[in-house]
């Protein structure tokens, strides 16, 4: 069992909505749970944690936040252990680090790693009874901090307020995802944010993505900046390509999101005996080995998503169809691994839950 030291102040619900919720159709991130966690900083350093009834939050016309976009996310998943009744979190450790990793590139203050952990683990035990039960839902958990300055002159803001707020969620994708390979627009570049969570990171993704939607793709394969050559990632996913039993990733090279959830495929990948490689995949190069039948597999990874499967590439007006997903035996596998270690149905020997 987790043991908290910061001390959190919890002002209850007196009326939990709960009972208004329809566990059995729950859309992506529309309901919310009854409490949140809210932390000031103000004076140059944080103030004491909150843990109070999910409400709004009054902020100034002129936050900062709004005009010159100092706003960070993270985002996690709980899921119930139905025998043991436990609620398991994946890794939070590593959600608090890149926040952090966040904060500091947009020049935001660090909130400290046990804060974040402590005022998490209080919350989900609040709203325990906010875990879904039903099949590939979850309670999703979405921490954030943003700039609160009333000032419109730009520079890094002296104010700051962090929540973590959750949401029983269904699944994400519910089918395999079309791609479409991006090759005008730039998502990020190394040196940028790309590699953070910032969210500006996701603005510039919107008319892209509604382009692509108009040609009948789901998502966008965003390559990098320079030469539309090299495959980065897809909306919220880190993507992987099996050729020849090979599986392929794009390296970390400063424009890419490190997902946890990719980290951890990776070491899964490579104790089933698959060679991984991180580094430059270029698009020709895949299209190469789809055209030789090598293809075998793409896949999306996320928090949000797990394993989401690719069911076709769009590149240079040709759709390239990828194979069944039931023949995708390594990417069902490493679903069903992954899945099985969250839900604790399978044996956690990689230490990456903590249960509450
Ligand atoms: C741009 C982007 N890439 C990749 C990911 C996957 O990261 P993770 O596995 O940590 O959820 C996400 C989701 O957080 C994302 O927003």
């Amino acid at each position: 069992m987790i043991k908290e030291r910061n001390l959190i102040t919890i002002n209850k619900t007196d009326q939990s909505k709960i009972s208004s919720v329809d566990f059995n159709n729950i859309p992506f991130g529309r309901v919310f749970s009854d409490h949140m966690v809210s932390i000031k900083y103000t004076e140059g350093q944080w103030q004491s944690a909150q843990i109070l009834p999910y409400q709004e939050v009054k902020i100034s016309p002129a936050c900062s936040a709004l005009h010159y976009g100092q706003s960070i996310f993270e985002g996690m998943k709980a899921n119930l252990d139905e025998q043991t009744g436990d609620v398991l979190l994946f890794r939070p450790q590593k959600n608090a680090q890149r926040l952090n990793a966040s904060a500091i590139r947009l020049g935001m203050p660090a909130l400290p790693v046990d804060l974040f952990l402590d005022s998490l683990y209080q919350l989900v035990k609040l709203d325990r009874q906010w875990v879904p039960t039903v099949k590939d839902a979850a309670l999703y958990i979405r921490p954030l901090m943003f700039a609160t300055d009333p000032y419109i002159g730009v520079r890094a803001s002296e104010n700051y307020r962090y929540i973590n707020f959750t949401c029983p969620v269904g699944a994400y994708y519910s089918k395999p995802v079309k791609v479409l390979v991006g090759d005008k627009f730039v998502r990020a570049i190394p040196g940028g944010t790309g590699d953070v969570k910032a969210a500006g990171n996701y603005a510039g993704t919107m008319h892209p993505a509604i382009l692509a939607k108009k040609t009948g793709y789901d998502q966008v394969l965003w390559t990098d900046g320079y030469e539309f050559k090299y495959a980065q990632e897809i909306g919220t996913m880190n993507v992987f390509f099996i050729v020849d039993g090979k599986a392929l990733t794009p390296e970390l090279d400063g424009a890419i999101l490190p997902g946890v959830t990719r980290e951890s495929v990776i070491q899964l990948l490579k104790d089933k005996g698959v060679s991984v490689e991180e580094r430059k995949v270029s698009i020709e190069e895949l299209i190469d080995a789809q055209e030789k039948g090598l293809l075998q597999d793409a896949f999306g990874t996320g928090t949000a998503a797990t394993v989401t499967h690719i069911s076709d590439i769009g590149y240079k007006g040709k759709n390239y169809q990828l194979p069944p997903i039931e023949a995708r035996t390594i990417s069902n596998e490493i679903k069903v691994q992954l899945d099985g270690i969250k839900r604790g149905l399978l044996p956690d020997t990689y230490n990456w839950i903590v249960r509450l």
